[in-house]
């Protein structure tokens, strides 16, 4: 593998988003049941948690399954399930023992008691560690999530507890699942759209779409978007002789 991280040259971003896509076709690409795709991707995670934990990058969040995702076939669905729950108990250990504290976003509430039992029990187990925070996104919705914090502010408002004066984008930002900004939204599968992703918290990332399909997204890959993120300018509304004064 060609090394382009040279330590002191690159930076990784702060919080990195990934919307893992193309499990599907590099299954059918093989001849293979989509499950196949998914099964393979989940070795693609793995690869991916441990190399972002290790360079560097505080915030991983990982788009797993979206809102929308239930519309797909009864038995793709029921397979990702059954993949998530074996994972989960796959992966426990190793997770903690390399100091990952992860939480689950989304709203939970549709999946089965087993998996929200083994949800709670990773989280509570990582709840202390401190080497990366990993957010793995399922049943998400960026709208859902605005939504979420959007009732929570009302129904602060009704108990007396927030004055409308006092909300703000901050005020909206602390009730999302997510609170930190994207710094670097990677897509995999070569689709540029966010597909209800993290609408708030993107609203000034860098957007790096790359053609490999989730399962083949390697080191070289990551390589490849954070040395894009490297490249680019981030003027937040400013100018460029701004940002240089800086
Ligand atoms: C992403 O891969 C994984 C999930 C949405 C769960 P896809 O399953 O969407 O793969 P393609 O886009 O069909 O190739
Ligand atoms: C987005 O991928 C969701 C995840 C990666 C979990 P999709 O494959 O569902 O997105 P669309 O439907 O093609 O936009
Ligand atoms: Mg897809």
């Amino acid at each position: 593998m060609q090394n382009l991280l040279h330590p002191g040259e690159v930076s990784v971003p702060r919080h990195l988003a990934i919307i893992m896509d193309g499990n599907g076709r590099w299954a059918k690409k093989r001849g293979m049941m989509r499950l196949m795709g998914h099964r393979q991707g989940a070795k693609a995670v793995t690869r991916t948690v441990e190399f972002c934990a290790s360079h560097g990058v505080s915030i991983l969040t990982l788009f797993a399954f979206s809102s929308e995702n239930w519309k797909r076939p009864p038995e793709e669905v029921s397979g990702l399930m059954d993949l998530f729950a074996s994972v989960l108990k796959s992966e426990r250990d190793r997770l903690h023992k390399n100091n990952i504290k992860v939480k689950f976003i989304g709203d939970l509430s549709r999946f089965s008691d087993k998996l929200k039992n083994a949800i709670a029990s990773l989280e509570q187990l990582t709840e202390h560690n401190s080497a990366m925070i990993l957010n793995i996104a399922i049943n998400y919705g960026g709208r859902w999530d605005i939504m979420q914090a959007a009732k929570s502010l009302v129904s602060d408002a009704l108990a007396n507890n927030i004055a409308l004066e006092d909300i703000n984008e901050q005020s909206i930002q602390q009730r999302l699942a997510v609170i930190e900004d994207v710094d670097l939204l990677v897509r995999t599968g070569g689709e540029s759209r966010i597909s209800n992703f993290l609408l708030y918290q993107c609203a000034y990332s860098e957007f790096y779409v790359c053609d490999a399909l989730w399962p083949d997204f390697d080191e070289e890959q990551i390589q490849l978007a954070f040395t894009y993120f490297n490249s680019r300018e981030r003027r937040f509304g400013m100018t460029s002789e701004q940002i240089a004064k800086k």
